[in-house]
Parts: structure tokens; sequence; C-alpha cells
């Protein structure tokens, strides 16, 4: 059975990541034809990348300990799912530190990516897909994106209950989801 990770790509104390995380876990448990682990980068601290040249070209060993057991990880799986979110219009410092901690071990992987922000992390993903096919992965074109608004709770807590994607804007506003209007134009 083909066996999948999902990175979850943001270690903040209180990120919004583990929202996503859960919906994409809980659509994991209905499928049967595949696996998927989670692999927290809370649980895997990598030191930032210090190798002398990119590992790729020596062979693909990391001097530090936790990146060698790191792309081991990697190694074990047949894709990946990413949460993505979007710090200033890139994905964050840590998913791509724990992209440059493996190197032969993503090569000829499919890759998909959750992202979530003001623009449902658009800008993330294409920074990532880019990673990805320098990666020699094969990174799917499309992506599911939601856009989320921070709220605050009427007791001053900030609260992130509120998840917005296209589609349920959308249906709120009565109108069918935009990736219907094709469909719309054919009737
Ligand atoms: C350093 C930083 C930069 C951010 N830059 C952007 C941005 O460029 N575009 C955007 O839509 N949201 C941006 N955000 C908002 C994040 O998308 C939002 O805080 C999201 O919850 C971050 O994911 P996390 O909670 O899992 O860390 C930024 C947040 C942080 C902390």
């Amino acid at each position: 059975m083909l066996k999948f990770a999902m990175i979850i790509g943001s270690t903040r104390p209180n990120r919004f990541a583990d929202i996503p995380a859960k919906w994409i876990v809980d659509g994991a448990t209905k499928r049967d034809d595949f696996t998927l682990d989670v692999l927290d980068l809370r649980e895997h601290p990598l030191p930032f990348f210090n190798e002398p040249m990119p590992v790729g070209y020596v062979g693909g060993k990391f001097s530090e300990a936790a990146a060698e057991a790191w792309r081991h990880e990697i190694g074990q799986y047949d894709g990946f799912i990413v949460t993505a979110a979007e710090y200033n219009h890139a994905p964050t410092g840590v998913l791509k530190n724990a992209f440059d901690s493996a190197s032969f071990e993503w090569h000829r992987k499919p890759i998909a990516f959750v992202g979530y922000g003001g623009v449902g992390g658009a800008r993330a993903i294409e920074h990532l897909r880019g990673i990805a096919v320098e990666l020699q992965m094969a990174p799917f074109s499309r992506a599911r994106r939601r856009t989320i608004i921070r709220i605050s709770s009427t007791r001053g807590r900030p609260c992130w209950t509120r998840w917005y994607g296209g589609e349920m804007r959308s249906r709120r506003r009565g109108r069918l989801n935009p990736g219907s209007k094709n469909k719309r134009a054919a009737e």
C-alpha cells in the first residue's frame, strides 16, 4: 500500500496549521488505498542548513544527526501532503529548511499542498511548487486553498474558528462555487 506523509509546515505555538492538518487526516482516514503519517516539524527540530556543499553533490549525507534522521524519515514515503502557511508571500522558513534538509529522498515523488492565509496561501504554494520541481518531485497543479480571517472572541482571546474558502463564500452569497462557471456557460 502507498505510504504518504503529511508535513505540518509551521511550528508557531498558536499556529492555524492544526486545523487544516486535522481536516487532511480526517479525509485520509476515509481512504483505504494509502496510509498517511503526520510529520510535525515541531517534533523534528532541524538545524538551519549549514553544510559546506549542497548534499546532492556529495552523496546526500548530512553532517547534522537531526538532518540525517529527517532524510531517512522522508525516504520511507511514497508522497507528501504539506500544510502551507504563507509568511511574507513565501513558505515558512521552517518548511523551506525541511526541504533543504533532505535530497535524493524527495526525488520522483508526488507532493500536494493545502494552503491558507489572506489569499489561501497561493503565493507560498507557487514558491513551493518551484522548490518541489528543483527537488525532482511531481507537484500537483491543483492545490486546496483556504482564505482565513482572524477574529477575536468576545473574551478578547484570538480565535481561528472562521476558515472560509471561495466555495463557502460563494455559497453564502447564493452563487455556485467559482469552479462551476464554465459548467454553467456550457449549459
Ligand atoms: C511572519 C508572518 C508573515 C505573514 N505574511 C503573510 C502574507 O504574506 N500573506 C498572507 O496571506 N498571510 C500572511 N501571514 C498570515 C498567515 O498566513 C497566518 O498568520 C497563518 O495563520 C499562518 O500560519 P500558522 O498559523 O500555521 O503559522 C503572515 C503571518 C506571519 C506570522
